[in-house]
């Protein structure tokens, strides 16, 4: 079998085209222009290319896209003081602060609580994921919204299936497994019902898990490490991993191997990646919105 391979890069402009579409119904509206507020703490090379394509995916929306750079030592009160001034600012709907955060000395959980929950685009904030827990999500976070586009736009129906998520990170995996089992309409028109197992780097027999799974979503941050033996032949493949090895950019999923089993597969880069971003534009908008009414 050679698998179809998802075009997350398609599937992100498309999402992108109707962000600005919409975007440009609310401002003709007499609504505000949406402004998406990134905090970026740091040279990290990668962390500086996010923002930078973030910025850019605003302006083509028609969103206000502002960055504010902070030096790695400027400390945990002064960001903390930019997050307030950026909560109090009307003009400002949507926060992010660029993880990771430069060092340790930032407690990282105290900078993220102190965005207001309505401006929190990231959809981090306890209360976020309180909401999403209960089935009534006020911002769906980006890469596992993204995925749920995806698989959506693709007519690849979870319903009643098996779907193993591996990776249970507080972005990607814990969430995207909670979105995966909601009751019908909670997450969007498509998907809900999933049978959802929950596996990470210390799951006995990860290998026989992964084999049960007709979607298997691999969100670990280890380099190739769902090999062709771990898919059951036919299970969609979400590859939701991007590893840099030598000069090359690799996913959590061994591709080519992958490829002779799955019946389709995402592919790195141009699979999940793209679709975070226009989550977000996404997520900015419906910001402007709830602080509008
Ligand atoms: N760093 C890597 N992914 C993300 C994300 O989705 N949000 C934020 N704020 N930082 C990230």
């Amino acid at each position: 079998m050679t698998a179809e391979r998802l075009d997350g890069k398609r599937v992100a402009a498309e999402i992108r085209q109707e962000v600005a579409a919409d975007v440009a119904e609310f401002v003709a509206s007499g609504g505000p222009t949406p402004c998406l507020a990134a905090v970026l703490v740091g040279e990290d090379p990668a962390s500086q290319v996010y923002v930078r394509n973030k910025a850019r995916a605003c302006e083509k929306a028609g969103i206000d896209g502002r960055t504010h750079r902070l030096s790695a030592d400027v400390g945990q009160t002064e960001l903390l003081r930019l997050i307030a001034e950026l909560n109090a600012d009307p003009s400002v709907h949507g926060i992010l602060v660029q993880l990771p955060l430069p060092d340790s000395s930032y407690d990282e959980r105290a900078i993220l609580d102190a965005v207001d929950p309505l401006k929190d685009v990231d959809a981090f904030s306890p209360i976020n994921v309180g909401l999403l827990m209960q089935g009534r999500p006020r911002f769906l976070p980006c890469t596992p919204h993204g995925i749920v586009q995806l698989l959506g736009r693709y007519q690849l129906s979870v319903a009643g299936k098996r779907v193993c998520v591996v990776g249970r990170s507080d972005i990607v995996g814990k969430p995207m497994a909670m979105m995966l089992a909601q009751r019908t309409g909670t997450c969007g028109p498509e998907i809900a019902n999933a049978t959802v197992t929950l596996a990470h780097s210390r799951t006995a027999d990860l290998g026989d898990v992964c084999r049960q799974a007709d979607c298997l979503i691999a969100a670990v941050g280890r380099p190739e490490m769902i090999t062709g033996d771990m898919i059951k032949p036919g299970a969609v493949v979400i590859d939701v991993g991007i590893n840099r090895v030598g000069d090359k950019l690799v996913g959590d999923v061994a591709y080519d191997q992958a490829c002779e089993v799955a019946s389709a597969i995402t592919p790195v880069p141009g699979g999940v990646g793209p679709l975070t971003i226009a989550m977000l534009l996404h997520n900015t908008l419906i910001a402007a919105k709830l602080q509008r009414s």
